[in-house]
């Protein structure tokens, strides 16, 4: 059966930047900038991405470009038959993320449709209340057929085509925005908040946060960019589209605090709202600019969201999909639907954990908090032992000799730059460092309440 391969580095980029781009970028990045101290996390967040992230993807694309396969054929081809597992790891935790993001992309997509063509503003007054149980499950319902519609179609009439399509408006509507958000009173406060950094606001707590968010912001640690490097052909250079990719991401997640936070400011509102702060917060700030601005603005916010989303679930379904289709053989429609409908079993306690079923809104084991947040915590700390260990294959098991081989493919001058000793001090050290640092902090803060 032929693999899909992607036409171009254009249409790679593009994937994988639309991989990237995603609720991470405009739900859980500026609420977290927000509750920890705006420019300085900002800081952090950069120093993450250089030092931290870059190398993981750059390791994560080559591997998955050297073997041609799947995550567990590539961990086999790497690492040899006992890391295979790790692909399989990898794998599981992609689809617990798509169970729990296509919750919060049905949210957005309520959220659109009630704004553009129903009485959402108003009827709430703003506060965004929450859907009923059957509208949040209809509507995970439809995001994520949507989503195996457009992985059925394959790499270039699927994947690239919705890219194509959607990356472009992403941006269109997100300059509109951030246009409006501008000339709004007091905007420039809130400008000030998220630009300005306040060194006595570093915490470890800070740190922390911006470690994991920086890594599920650029899809780090499923196999989700492993599988696209799969796709992709041995002339084209990882590392220069590596660095677009992170790019893209970035600007992105900056580009939307600079949207938001003015809109916050200019409502006299807390930044610092928590998970609420795009879905109960904003409604609020779109209400209060007019029947006709509100509906305008609050419509585009919430369709922007949406199409983040859906080029994220896209990517997140293709590792699963593509181990199905390579291990098993399986025709490219039946494992995108076989995965969806584990997604949509699996999403079904995070629907029920945003109601009154207090058996999943307030878990007792993890104090007190609700089902979905546990589980994305959980998906946090596996990203990151994930890309740990992934740095350990590379560096102790498959070897950097053989790295430098497979990224000379495409870049001819990789050997002598300068790159080559910064991957391999980051890969071989820094990262499975850091990496295991961050597990024990994300231990100790979200099981042992340290
Ligand atoms: N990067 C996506 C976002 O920012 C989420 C994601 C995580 C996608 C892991 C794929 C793999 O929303």
């Amino acid at each position: 059966m032929a693999r899909g391969t992607f036409s171009n580095r254009l249409g790679f980029i593009l994937a994988a930047a639309g991989s990237a781009v995603g609720l991470g970028n405009i739900w859980r990045f500026p609420y977290l900038a927000g509750e920890n101290g705006g420019a300085i996390f900002l800081l952090i967040y950069l120093a993450c991405i250089v030092l931290l992230c870059l190398p993981v993807m750059i390791g994560e694309i080559t591997i998955g470009r050297y073997s041609g396969a799947d995550a567990v054929t590539t961990f086999e081809k790497t690492g040899g038959k006992a890391w295979k597992w790790l692909g399989l790891y990898g794998i599981v935790t992609a689809v617990f993320i798509l169970s729990f993001y296509c919750v919060i992309s049905g949210w957005a997509l309520e959220y659109f449709v009630q704004i553009a063509f129903g009485n959402r503003l108003a009827e709430s007054q703003g506060d965004g209340a929450p859907a009923s149980l059957s509208v949040t499950l209809l509507y995970t319902f439809i995001f994520v057929a949507l989503t195996a519609w457009v992985a059925i179609r394959g790499i270039n009439k699927g994947i690239e085509r919705a890219n194509r399509i959607l990356m472009p408006a992403l941006f269109i509507i997100l300059f509109g925005l951030i246009f409006y958000s501008l000339t709004l009173p007091n905007a420039w406060a809130g400008l000030t908040f998220y630009l300005v950094p306040d060194f006595g606001e570093l915490k470890p707590q800070t740190i922390f946060n911006g470690l994991k968010q920086s890594f599920f912001s650029l899809s780090l640690g499923t196999g989700t960019l492993l599988i696209f490097g799969s796709y992709l052909s041995k002339k084209e250079n990882v590392i220069s589209s590596s660095v677009v990719i992170a790019l893209a991401d970035t600007s992105v997640a900056f580009l939307a605090g600079l949207m938001i936070f003015p809109f916050v400011f200019s409502q006299n509102m807390s930044p610092a709202e928590g998970p609420p702060l795009v879905f109960l917060v904003l409604p609020k700030v779109f209400f209060s600019l007019g029947p006709v601005w509100g509906k305008i603005m609050g419509a585009l916010f919430f369709l922007l969201l949406c199409f983040a989303a859906l080029t994220s679930t896209i990517s997140l379904i293709e590792g699963p999909t593509g181990y199905l289709v390579d291990r098993w053989k399986a025709s490219r429609s039946k494992a995108v639907l076989a995965i969806a409908a584990a997604t949509l079993v699996l999403s079904i306690p995070s629907v029920l954990s945003q109601g009154t079923f207090p058996l999943f809104s307030h878990l007792g084991f993890y104090q007190g908090r609700d089902f979905l947040t546990f589980i994305s915590d959980l998906c946090d700390i596996s990203l990151v032992v994930w890309g740990g260990l992934m740095c350990v294959v590379i560096s102790q098991r498959w070897t950097t000799a053989k790295l430098d081989d497979e990224l000379s493919l495409g870049n001819s001058g990789y050997r002598s730059s300068w790159v080559r000793s910064y991957l391999r001090v980051t890969l071989t050290v820094v990262c499975p460092l850091i990496l295991a640092m961050l597990v024990i902090l994300i231990v100790c803060d979200k099981f042992v309440g340290l």
